[in-house]
């Protein structure tokens, strides 16, 4: 169920039944050779349109560029500064709150954007913002966690990682003829973070950060895909029957 297809008709309709939306969030950086620009948002994006559909959730038009300062050493990162995403989150969410949805739930592909999104939840909610605001990122479960490390292994890393390259592999495989598919090194050195984006590009000197992205298939992406979704579905389960706090009254 997508926001974009919907007349207002429609959407007091489905306020009626629930409260809930979703707004898929990544960035556009780079996943070093063996990857697509769009990886966090493509991910983040089918995952939730995934659960949306399965769940008959309604799902906001996904926000693409997220916090990716540390990538600009490499071609193509598109980067916002963290207070423009605290503006762009701080709106969006009010937008929402205004048309009474009352969970609203990003579902993130980026962890540069997490420490963001939280400090605009807390910045929203200490303007005595009513609802529910949470982050959930489609990798950070135990589940995806424990099918990649038993696909991949060590070669699963920070970032590049074969788990996100298999799903985007999945949905986009013709994306991926031109791209590096070769074994390479796998390095984990000693680093500290954040880096900045000259210390990111020293110390990663391909963009990879500790990951075997070769080891991607579209196989795997699916069963991957799969396994987040189902994680979500159960926690978006709890939310929906989460009892808010009815602060109107008195
Ligand atoms: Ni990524």
């Amino acid at each position: 169920m997508l926001l974009e297809n919907l007349a207002y008709p429609e959407v007091e309709d489905y306020l009626k039944e629930k409260d809930i939306i979703l707004i898929p969030i990544g960035s556009v950086e780079q996943h070093s050779p063996y990857g697509l620009m769009g990886t966090d948002f493509i991910a983040a994006e089918s995952i939730a349109r995934s659960v949306g559909d399965s769940m008959g959730i309604l799902v906001a038009p996904t926000l693409a560029y997220g916090v990716s300062p540390h990538h600009m050493a490499f071609k193509g990162t598109i980067t916002l500064n963290p207070s423009t995403l605290i503006e762009v989150i701080s709106d969006i969410v009010r937008s929402l709150i205004t048309h009474e949805f009352k969970r609203i739930i990003f579902i993130n592909g980026h962890g540069g954007n997490i420490n963001t999104l939280k400090t605009t939840f807390q910045r929203l909610k200490a303007e005595k913002l009513p609802g529910y605001i949470d982050v959930i990122s489609w990798y950070d479960s135990s589940a995806v966690r424990q099918i990649c490390q038993d696909i991949f292994g060590d070669g699963e890393g920070r970032h590049a990682t074969p788990g996100e390259v298999s799903i985007t592999k999945y949905l986009r495989p013709s994306e991926f003829a031109a791209k590096a598919s070769d074994e390479a090194t796998l390095n984990k050195p000693k680093y500290y973070w954040p880096l900045s984006s000259v210390e990111m590009k020293t110390v990663f000197p391909d963009g990879r950060m500790e990951s075997a992205p070769w080891l991607a298939t579209e196989e795997f992406g699916g069963r991957i895909a799969a396994v987040a979704v189902a994680g979500l579905e159960k926690k978006l389960t709890e939310i929906m029957n989460l009892e808010l706090v009815n602060a109107s009254a008195g």
